[in-house]
């Protein structure tokens, strides 16, 4: 992956001592109750106190009607973590979106006339059911949940995003996979018109981006699909409308604008591997014991950072979400298979 160096003046400096955007929009009481025991090693913010706060970032309700009429329903995750948020400004102007450029502002800078409604998802492959679908029928059957999970991005710095959206296994489910479908295959929007970087000639990766999953992986209790932030819509440069979250896996894996889901009996040839297999492995799982080639795994700037403040954090196996995920890897030579 192509690094740029981060500088404090990547940052603004007006925004370098701005609080953490944390305010109340909705407090819910007793929100959830299943769920705890399942999932063993707690990862929760407020959940057994039964009480925990939304992050908002505190403007009026964006998106389609239909999607914020749901965003008005939305509630805590039981599998958040405790750690505060990274503020809005940064998840929303910190980025890697490669289609609009590979500066870490250029996403916010291009993005904005990107049309993401209507908005069309083909689930196609190894299951029962397959075909084009509205965003609105992926979504509408699923309640909308906030899960505060760490982003950790293979570059070496990491967040902690509260996004919206829901269990990538419950979507699945309703299509009902065959036993032929070991994976999962994810696509972003192909589209250079609206994606600049996609026209370009000296494009820093092929398109359109592609990501997958073993079925496994993608069944598993973390594996999330979101579409928005902070209690509002995702915004353009997040990856909107809907993308997938897997916190465990370098954020590579966590692609974004998604217009195809395919479920495969092979594993998918996936952009990073393909762009360069020796330094971007298929499962990249976030491991402190794996150096990348270029740069050590071992800690994380974890933002907001300025140059008077690295904000160096340990970096944990997977991402500290071991508890729910190593055991799919039982038995795997985690430095042959990264
Ligand atoms: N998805 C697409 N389609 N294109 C990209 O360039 N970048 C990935 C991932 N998903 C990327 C993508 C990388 S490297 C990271 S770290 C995360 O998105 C960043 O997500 P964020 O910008 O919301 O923090």
């Amino acid at each position: 992956m192509l690094i740029k160096r981060t500088r404090a003046s990547d940052i603004p400096s007006s925004e370098i001592t701005s609080e953490t955007v944390f305010h109340e929009r909705r407090t819910i009481l007793k929100a959830m109750g299943l769920g705890a025991v399942a999932l063993g090693t707690p990862i929760v913010a407020g959940a057994t106190s039964g009480e925990r706060k939304l992050y908002t970032n505190e403007v009026p309700l964006s998106g389609p009607v239909w999607l914020q009429d749901k965003l008005k329903t939305l509630s805590p995750s039981l599998y958040s973590t405790a750690e505060a948020a990274t503020p809005f400004e940064y998840v929303s102007t910190y980025n890697n979106f490669y289609e609009f450029g590979t500066g870490k502002t250029d996403p916010a800078d291009n993005s904005q006339n990107f049309i993401t409604d209507p908005w069309v998802v083909e689930v196609a492959g190894e299951a029962e059911l397959t075909g084009k679908y509205n965003l609105e029928d992926i979504v509408n059957p699923h309640t909308l949940e906030e899960r505060v999970y760490r982003l950790r991005c293979v570059e070496a710095w990491s967040m902690v995003v509260p996004w919206v959206g829901f269990s990538l296994a419950d979507l699945l489910k309703r299509f009902k996979p065959n036993s032929n479908a070991k994976y999962v295959r994810f696509e972003t929007l192909h589209d250079p018109e609206q994606m600049p970087a996609q026209a370009s000639r000296f494009a820093a990766i092929n398109y359109p981006y592609v990501e997958g999953l073993r079925i496994d992986e993608a069944m598993n209790e973390l594996a999330f699909l979101s579409v928005g932030v902070y209690g509002n819509a995702m915004p353009n440069q997040n990856g909107a409308p809907i993308r997938l979250i897997v916190p465990w896996k370098y954020g590579f894996k966590s692609i974004k604008s998604i217009v195809k889901i395919e479920f495969t009996k092979r594993r998918p040839k996936t952009t990073w591997e393909m762009s360069n297999s020796r330094e971007y492995g298929f499962f990249a799982n976030v491991n402190p014991d794996v150096s990348h080639p270029r740069w050590s795994q071992a800690r994380e700037r974890r933002l907001p950072t300025s140059i008077f403040r690295q904000n160096y954090v340990d970096t944990l196996k997977f991402n500290g979400y071991g508890p729910q995920v190593a055991h799919l890897y039982q038995g795997m030579d985690l430095g042959r298979y990264f």
